[in-house]
């Protein structure tokens, strides 16, 4: 019960809400033991909970500008998208952290192409086979790899401007550092993937792993790749909406200081099943990576079953999914394993959706009382989950071609960012709850008896 305290406490004392909390509201001190906010201090057994600076400092500003940076790293996803899906992630073999203009000159150009041809891709015949094809890989990656760079700046910038004139709340400027390293780590993993596709020692030692000629990088690092792209931008996506949400706070607080307790008790559940449905969505996508990643769509194209057995009937599970050794391989490497789990998460995704949307209906009355962005989030993630699914099976069914598998990837990055409105939105109503309740009740126990939580 305590600990349920703090965990409301904290984001009233460092949110949106916190100028609507009394200044100094005093709450046992055991409510707060795990919650270490600048906005609290100790006085003899209580915390005294002062109203944190982040409401009053929250910038529109700042929210676009995270906003627009999410937006680029969202770009960058189906950018890197179209780069491993027309086969130009080895074009470049070597790197600099600081870049630089591509080729220009023919005599640059040679220059670059004599480089690859050092390079597994070219010696087994998979890339590029002349000047002309490889120009058009070259600029994919140049483009992809530059853009990376253009966002660290579009970030760095703006953000020690805002930092400068003290417009970056307090407690989200270890979150944006942390970015920032994230974005860091970013190229560095996907040079550490690259490389993967360059050496050829390591290309034989997992030659066992592929089931098409095509010189490829490792799943494992692909995935790492993919992921930290995903973490980087929830957290920017995340942490934009809150300082927009910030500046709405007090209508929202409003209209959740009216909430009844099977409002509260409701909103509740929603976040529950939102979470689910979000986490869902998140593995789902790492699993697209190593379908991806092991070219595992161009095996079992058929839907809903997955290929034929011996006798040549359907089969819904493919033999042969745990033919590896020691077995936690199949899971990331065995082409059939990989498919079926990722077909599968996929079906859990839209079985969660659709539990979250029947658990948020299920009365009229009650589904009012959510904030108008969360009923839209939701009407949202049910249209896109099957837009993905369709886009999903159309890849497969058609043999990946490019189009279908970028905007499939695409499609992914579109869904997530549905399932952080919808909980952004929800969080953001929690705390208004939470900071009403507390103002009206003045401790946390009497917030809590009066939240019902
Ligand atoms: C919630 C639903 C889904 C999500 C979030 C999702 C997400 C993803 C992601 C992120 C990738 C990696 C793309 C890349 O790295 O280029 C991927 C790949 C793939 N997915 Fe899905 N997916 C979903 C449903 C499905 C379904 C239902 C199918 C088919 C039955 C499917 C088939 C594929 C195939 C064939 C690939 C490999 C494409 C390629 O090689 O470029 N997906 N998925």
């Amino acid at each position: 019960m305590f600990r349920l305290g703090a965990a409301l406490l904290r984001p009233v004392a460092r949110g949106a809400l916190a100028r609507r909390v009394p200044s100094f509201a005093i709450v046992p001190r055991m409510a707060v033991r795990n919650a270490a906010s600048p906005a609290m201090a100790m006085v003899g057994g209580a915390v005294k909970v002062a109203a944190a600076p982040a409401a009053g400092t929250a910038s529109k500003a700042v929210g676009y500008w995270l906003m627009g940076c999410g937006g680029m790293v969202a770009s960058m996803i189906v950018i890197g998208g179209a780069t491993r899906i027309t086969r130009s992630g080895l074009a470049m073999v070597d790197w600099r952290p600081q870049g630089g203009l591509p080729p220009i000159s023919d005599a640059e150009w040679e220059e670059e192409f004599a480089k690859y041809q050092d390079f597994p891709e070219y010696k087994r015949g998979t890339g590029a086979k002349n000047i002309e094809e490889f120009k058009p890989i070259y600029y994919l990656e140049w483009g992809h790899r530059m853009w990376g760079r253009l966002i660290g700046v579009v970030f760095a910038v703006p953000g020690l401007y805002f930092a400068a004139r003290g417009r970056i709340p307090r407690h989200i400027q270890p979150r944006l550092v942390g970015l920032f390293g994230l974005g860091g780590l970013q190229g560095l993993v996907g040079w550490w993937m690259v490389k993967s596709g360059l050496d050829e020692a390591l290309l034989e030692e997992h030659a066992h792993e592929f089931s098409t000629k095509e010189t490829r990088v490792s799943p494992y690092r692909l995935a790492a790749h993919l992921g930290t792209a995903f973490v980087t931008y929830a957290g920017l996506v995340w942490t934009g909406l809150e300082m927009l949400e910030a500046r709405a706070a007090p209508a929202v607080a409003g209209a959740a200081a009216t909430l009844s307790r099977e409002a509260v008790a409701h909103l509740g559940a929603v976040r529950r099943a939102g979470l689910v449905a979000s986490s869902l969505v998140g593995v789902t996508v790492l699993s697209g990576a190593f379908v991806a990643g092991n070219d595992a769509g161009l095996a079992y194209n058929s839907w809903p079953e997955m290929g034929y057995d011996m006798q040549g009937e359907n089969v819904y599970v493919p033999e042969g999914m745990m033919a590896m050794e020691p077995a936690w391989r199949n899971l990331f490497e065995n082409t059939a394993t990989v498919q079926f789990d990722h077909r599968n998460l996929a079906y859990a995704t839209t079985a969660a959706v659709l539990t979250l949307a029947a658990v948020a209906r299920r009365d009229p009355a009650l589904w009012a009382t959510l904030p108008q962005s969360a009923r839209t989030a939701l009407y949202a993630a049910l249209g896109m989950t099957g837009v993905q699914v369709s886009l999903g099976i159309g890849t497969l069914l058609s043999y990946v071609p490019e189009g279908l598998a970028i905007a499939h990837q695409g499609g992914s990055v579109a869904l997530f960012t549905i399932c952080l409105t919808l909980m952004q939105s929800l969080s953001s109503a929690r705390r208004a709850q939470a900071g009403a309740a507390l103002k009206h009740a003045g401790s946390v126990k009497a917030a809590l008896k009066a939240a019902a939580v």
